[in-house]
């Protein structure tokens, strides 16, 4: 038995190509012929478990990023959810039972253990059934490291690190598209179908969805020599996603569509150019969802003003609230714009928040341990 600790992504994303897959026929994946070597979807026989046990970690996510309602969003880095997946003969063959949930302030007993119920344990099956796990058994443990409901994709990292666990424990066989499939099962049952938290949270970076049916995910590279951090100030204030969600118009005005669609396609040219100033402003610009939802977060419109006034290149809400997230180049001045946000919240909305401030992360979900057998 040897325990190895994971530096490295156990998979790598191109990053110029999407991925693709038609929702409504799994077993007919169509891939650019880069990434048919990887599918190994249609497989019908079983893979033998390389590990015993593997922890995985998977990063919280921004959603929307302004003018891309449910499709575009980015890892955070730093913050997020693990899991430790075992082998556990105590488990029915081709089942996972969810052992323990630990972590941070609501988290750990606002959670079903029912892994029916449960993002990871959704997840988890997702990925067993892809792989045609029928001969052994598996225990999960989530460590909640973010708190939910906060904007922050709290359930897309606990479905991202189990996907991800449960493919590793067997091999590594799925792309990343099929993983990102497996947490969409999870995010449509608990909080809408939407891809713009799980998708980075298993790929990292950027990433634009740039079709559900099929699935088409753009990864978008952000230069690796420019600096970019998120100022993510958190106020002690739920908005579940399904109630942020009913909140938003049915039908939208042709001048709307005209202008996000313009801020969209701006933002996704600054991620590529590296552009923190164009970056910014696209990600304030927002006129269909920001305005719906800000009046159900105590304080954001000033909030937002703080972290513009304090020299943040643009400032929006985090998918769907209630966190505030502003960017800027540099690190100190985040701080300081953090501070502002914070203040501005217990001003006008008489809500406690706190301040992080945080680098893009580039590898998304990836194992952090591994016992082998
Ligand atoms: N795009 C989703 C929404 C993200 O805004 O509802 C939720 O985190």
């Amino acid at each position: 038995m040897a325990i190895c600790h994971h530096h490295q992504p156990s998979f790598t994303i191109p990053s110029s190509f999407p991925f693709t897959t038609n929702l409504t026929n799994k077993s007919q994946l169509h891939l650019s012929s880069s990434f048919r070597c990887n599918l190994s979807l249609t497989s019908t026989l079983e893979p033998e478990p390389v590990y015993t046990a593997v922890k995985s970690f998977a990063p919280a996510t921004v959603a929307n990023l302004g003018p891309g309602f449910d499709f575009l969003g980015c890892a955070v880095d730093g913050i997020g959810d693990y899991v430790t997946l075992k082998i556990d003969p105590q488990v029915h063959p081709g089942e996972v039972s969810i052992s323990e949930i630990t972590g941070t302030g609501n988290s750990a007993n606002k959670l079903s253990k029912n892994p029916i119920w449960n993002c990871a344990g959704i997840a988890a099956i997702s990925v067993m059934k892809m792989l045609n796990i029928r001969s052994v058994g598996l225990s999960l443990s989530l460590e909640k490291g973010l708190p939910l409901g906060s904007g922050l994709g709290s359930s897309a990292a606990s479905a991202a690190a189990a996907a991800i666990a449960v493919n590793e424990l067997f091999g590594g066989k799925l792309p990343a598209l099929d993983l990102v499939l497996a947490g969409l099962e999870s995010e449509a049952k608990v909080s809408g179908y939407h891809a713009d938290n799980i998708a980075p949270a298993i790929m990292g970076g950027f990433v634009l969805v740039r079709s559900y049916d099929p699935l088409e995910l753009i990864p978008l590279q952000f230069p690796a020599d420019k600096n970019l951090y998120f100022v993510l100030v958190n106020p002690e204030f739920e908005a579940p996603t399904k109630k942020m969600r009913a909140a938003l118009p049915k039908e939208i005005t042709m001048s709307h569509h005209v202008w996000n669609s313009s801020q969209a396609g701006a933002l996704v040219a600054a991620v590529l150019q590296g552009d923190l100033m164009g970056f910014g402003k696209a990600l304030s610009s927002d006129k269909i969802v920001e305005p719906r939802r800000a009046p159900l977060i105590p304080g954001m419109d000033a909030v937002k003003k703080a972290a513009l006034e304090a020299g943040a290149y643009g400032c929006t809400i985090s998918g769907a609230g209630p966190t505030a997230v502003a960017v800027t180049d540099d690190e100190e001045k985040g701080r300081e714009i953090g501070e502002k946000m914070v203040e501005a919240f217990m001003a006008e909305g008489n809500l406690k928040a706190l301040a992080m401030v945080k680098k893009l992360d580039r590898v998304g979900a990836r194992l952090v341990s591994s016992i082998s057998r």
